[in-house]
């Protein structure tokens, strides 16, 4: 495993690499500002979308430490020969955890680079001996409404639980990992603890954290986002510039953080996220009518 993170240099934080926002006060450091910088640590885990804990960017980092991730079961279900429930130690028992620097774009049009800490999607799923009639994986995360009050609120625009999906052969692309760390750490709750799914060429929407339930299914499955305004959020999410929201172009992003230095770092957004890699699965498909 490549570990990149570096507590212990905090007080050998040069002041000017603060200010410029490439190195945190806890010392990450990252290469000087190109468009690729790794993104601080302390605005990842600062900086976050996870509705169950509110819809302010600050809300999870403030609320998410009420969440119990300690027992943490995974459901397995659906069209699999290994059904069951399973605990987080089982599971990633025997698993090589590796590091993967990905983009992260949010369908808000901001992004972020973030080191994970996780392994293939496919390395988990093999275990439960999908069937041959397994066409789909869907994802569900934990309902706990006393330990997460978006889920409590009446005034909440999505129903819980959150869950998302993927075609199966989308899930067994290398590039999607099951994470459970960030910056060399485990993953804090406001990032999706103790599991996450990440997808990096789709939206980020599409990595739906703190998964407590896994199901192979014929059928496509449907997502959170999708029903919560279909006409806004598709099945694929993937990230594609010249396929725009309904209410906001997705030709550009913005690179966070913004700051004083480097002002608002508005980049071209890029077919897959820059992933071109996965582009055969979508070979002859429309992507504007599957967006
Ligand atoms: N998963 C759940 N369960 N609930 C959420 O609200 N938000 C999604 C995704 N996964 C979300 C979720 C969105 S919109 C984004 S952009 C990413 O998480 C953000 O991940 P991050 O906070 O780790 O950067």
């Amino acid at each position: 495993m490549h570990v990149i993170g570096a507590a212990g240099l905090a007080s050998s934080v040069p002041l000017a690499a603060l200010q410029a926002g490439w190195m945190d006060s806890k010392g990450f450091t990252s290469a000087p500002p190109s468009e690729d910088a790794v993104t601080p640590r302390g605005y990842a885990t600062s900086f976050n979308n996870f509705y169950e804990f509110g819809t302010d960017k600050n809300d999870p980092a403030e609320l998410g430490s009420r969440l119990t991730t300690e027992p943490w079961n995974v459901e397995v279900a659906g069209l699999v020969g290994k059904p069951g429930t399973y605990d987080i130690e089982d599971l990633l028992a025997g698993v090589d955890l590796e590091e993967r620097i990905y983009r992260l774009r949010c369908v808000e049009a901001w992004s972020m680079v973030i080191p994970w800490i996780g392994f293939p999607l496919k390395t988990l799923l093999e275990r439960f001996n999908p069937l041959g009639s397994a066409k789909y994986v869907a994802f569900t995360t934990l309902y706990r409404p006393e330990e997460m009050p978006g889920q409590r609120s009446y005034f909440s625009s999505i129903k819980y639980p959150y869950v998302e999906g993927l075609r199966l052969d989308e899930a067994y692309h290398p590039l999607a990992i099951m994470a459970v760390g960030m910056y060399g750490q485990v993953l804090p709750n406001q990032n999706g603890a103790p599991l996450r799914l990440v997808v990096p060429w789709k939206y980020g929407f599409k990595s739906i954290k703190s998964i407590v339930r896994i199901e192979l299914t014929e059928t496509r499955p449907r997502t959170t986002w999708n029903l919560t305004a279909s006409n806004e959020y598709g099945f694929y999410a993937n990230v594609n510039p010249t396929v725009h929201h309904p209410r906001w172009s997705q030709g550009s992003e913005r690179r966070l953080p913004s700051s004083l230095f480097n002002g608002n770092r508005k980049i071209s957004t890029r077919m897959y996220n820059g992933y071109e890699e996965v582009a055969g699965l979508y070979a002859g498909m429309n992507l504007r009518l599957n967006y």
